[in-house]
């Protein structure tokens, strides 16, 4: 931070100052500075005493933090012992029972209901007791696959509670994505609902189970929430409904004390490769750096109702619905429906009806929301808003202008917050009242992070400011994934061997003038649509499927609302006619993987553009959707420059 005359000159963000609302607590650049620097100078001190204000530990840890990104063996409190749900719920419930920890807002707008800590310790309580009734253990996996509910959370600190591991699947996916997460994960048992509903629309949850468990032989019991209570299959030898199962247990069952270093969670995320990687998380670290980022980044107070929209399915729902927000015993809103229903002013009615002080949501809801026009906006209440967060992939200026002016009225802070599945909590973040921020710009490192910008061929350190490359991380911080799931090699090949001494992002970014950080996108095959990442290859190995299907090639194409849009290009086997290709194609990928892997663009070509050796050059493929194919640069490799005519006037009229 070099030039901070010009941080400091930015506009301060007044209404954190105006006595209105609670002092933040960093109060001042100076001070985020300060304690910056003791966290990375002296990180034991201050993680020691940050674990300390915020965890309740059943056995206190004498070790702080150990391992190397060299030796891959990371681990932080290792001799502490700790239970995840008491620090979630039971603390909360015995000070305060009638505290609200659940806002729970239904499909239907003004159906759902509130849960205090009391109730939800109880319910916690009896689902644990079921799953410790099936026999269940410390460590084994349990598979959630569920609606945006409060009993998918139940779900997982009923898990937690007994030390089992949970694995969240997102709700959207398939049958098939399912499997292969259940089957990965090797876990016991589903915990799932009978149907979702979404917008209105009926989602057959518990029909997509049973299709999985097809090929999932570990599966021993199914526990099956009621949700609309419509007719399902139902496995009675194999099936359980929670509402019967629960009502046979006390709603009290003792907290098993993990070590800081068992397993909390895997959650499964697309990487560069087809597989989906089973990141795992543990629980210290983890719980540390959820609850430090929910109080700093979102300035959370006492009486604070905090707002994230994410799905549990992902991490941001993890850490921002249910394990940050109560750990802090702050006030959560869980939302089960999508943003346009039954109208597009439901998220700002929902800011109104419950006062919502913090809101976080994704870039894409902000620009698909503004395009629906202002007066949506302009007739709801969002007076009670301080905080408001942008999460999942960079935000444009435009549209961060419009959140700030439209959403914030030019009073709240607007924190683009950039982490990622593995990182567990926020790395690069704005902390309201002390660091000024700048429309697009995820601004500064959060605590313990030491934030490196390196040359991505020689992988060595840029220094000093105004300059580019890719992003990593030189220390270790509390919150980091420790492995993936049965594959250690995989997370040391994918995160710590690409540039040694460092944990790699896998993100391209700049530092500003001012040492300010802006996110430039990944720098793998990895894209990013509506803040979801995506792997191309497992949607290319979708396409592949198709037996008329010769060869696919996956790649990103901007997109106004989505951010990138995956666009498909396929060649197909020799003298092929088939008027339906694209609509087979795309339910073939929407079957194998989901929805949200539904490809915009589907063009058939004649033949992809490949190096001599016969590897397919996506890099020019990238460029002529993006409209660059005047910018093609180096075509030494290309085997054939004549396909490149076609190929753009194809891309041109398909898209
Ligand atoms: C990737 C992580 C954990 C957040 C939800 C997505 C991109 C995330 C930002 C941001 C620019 C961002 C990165 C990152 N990303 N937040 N504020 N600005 N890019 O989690 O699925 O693990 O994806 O999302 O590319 O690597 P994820």
């Amino acid at each position: 931070m070099s030039t901070e005359q010009s941080i400091s000159a930015l506009p301060p963000n007044h209404r954190l100052f105006d006595g209105s609302v609670p002092k933040p607590w960093v109060e001042s650049l100076e001070q985020y500075q300060e304690l910056y620097k003791e966290s990375i100078e002296q990180p034991e001190t201050f993680f020691s005493r940050m674990a300390l204000k915020h965890i309740s530990w059943s056995r206190p840890f004498t070790r702080v933090k150990q391992g190397s990104f060299e030796a891959g063996d990371v681990a932080w409190f290792a001799d502490g012992e700790l239970n995840i749900t008491y620090n979630c719920v039971d603390r909360w419930a015995y000070a305060d029972p009638d505290r609200i920890a659940f806002i729970y807002e239904a499909d239907e707008p003004g159906q759902g209901d509130k849960w205090t800590y009391r109730r939800l310790l109880q319910e916690v309580c009896r689902v644990s007791n079921v799953l410790a009734s099936f026999g269940l253990r410390k460590g084994d996996t349990v598979a959630i696959y569920m609606p945006m509910i409060p009993e998918a959370a139940v779900a997982m600190l009923a898990c937690a509670r007994l030390g089992l591991v949970h694995t969240v699947v997102f709700a959207g996916f398939s049958a098939h994505s399912l499997a292969e997460r259940v089957q990965d994960a090797a876990s016991r048992v589903i915990i799932t609902a009978d149907e979702g509903l979404r917008g209105g629309r009926v989602i057959r949850t518990k029909a997509i189970v049973d299709e999985a468990l097809a090929t999932c032989p570990t599966v021993e019991r199914v526990l099956v929430f009621r949700r609309t209570g419509n007719e399902i299959p139902f496995n009675p030898s194999r099936d359980v409904w929670w509402h019967e199962a629960t009502a046979k247990h006390r709603p009290y069952c003792p907290p098993v004390p993990v070590s800081a270093e068992d397993p909390l969670f895997l959650l499964y995320t697309s990487g560069s490769t087809g597989k989906p990687k089973g990141v795992l998380h543990t629980s210290g670290g983890y719980l540390l750096g959820a609850s430090m980022t929910v109080k700093y980044t979102f300035d959370v107070h006492d009486g604070d109702i905090f707002c994230c929209t994410a799905d549990i399915g992902w991490i941001t729902g993890h850490t921002y619905v249910v394990y940050g927000p109560l750990s802090l015993g702050s006030t959560s809103v869980i939302f089960e429906s999508i943003p346009t229903y039954p109208n597009p002013s439901r998220y700002w009615k929902l800011v109104e009806d419950y006062k919502i002080t913090q809101f976080y949501t994704a870039p894409t809801a902000i620009r698909a929301l503004r395009r629906q026009g202002d007066s949506w906006v302009d007739s709801c209440d969002l007076s009670s808003l301080r905080i408001i967060g942008s999460v999942g992939e960079p935000i444009n200026p435009e549209a961060w202008n419009w959140y700030y002016k439209k959403i914030g009225r030019e009073h709240c802070v607007v924190v683009d917050t950039y982490w990622q599945t593995e990182t567990g909590s926020h790395v690069i973040t704005p902390i309201p009242g002390a660091i000024p921020t700048k429309p697009g710009s995820a601004t500064l490192p959060f605590f313990g992070i030491d934030a490196v910008i390196l040359d991505p061929v020689t992988g060595e350190e840029l220094k000093g400011n105004d300059v580019s490359g890719v992003l990593a991380i030189r220390s270790l911080w509390p919150s980091m994934a420790r492995t993936i799931a049965g594959d250690h090699k995989r997370f040391l090949d994918t995160y710590l061997r690409p540039y040694p001494g460092y944990y790699f992002a896998g993100d391209g970014a700049s530092r500003d003038k001012d040492g300010y950080y802006w996110i430039r996108g990944r720098v793998d095959d990895v894209i990013n649509v509506s803040g979801h990442r995506m792997s191309t290859a497992e949607v290319e190995s979708a396409l592949i499927l198709h037996p008329q299907v010769a060869e696919s090639a996956v790649v990103g194409a901007p997109d106004e609302i989505t951010g990138q849009a995956i666009c498909a290009f396929v060649t197909l086997k020799d003298e092929v006619v088939n008027d339906n290709i694209n609509a087979e194609l795309v339910a073939l990928v929407r079957k194998e993987i989901g929805p949200i892997a539904t490809p915009k663009h589907l063009i058939v070509v004649n033949e992809l553009p490949k190096t001599r050796s016969g590897k397919i050059i996506r890099r020019i493929l990238r460029k002529v959707v993006a409209g660059e194919a005047d910018q093609l640069g180096d075509l030494s490799t290309l085997s054939d420059p004549t396909i490149l005519d076609i190929l753009i006037k194809k891309v041109e009229v398909s898209i």
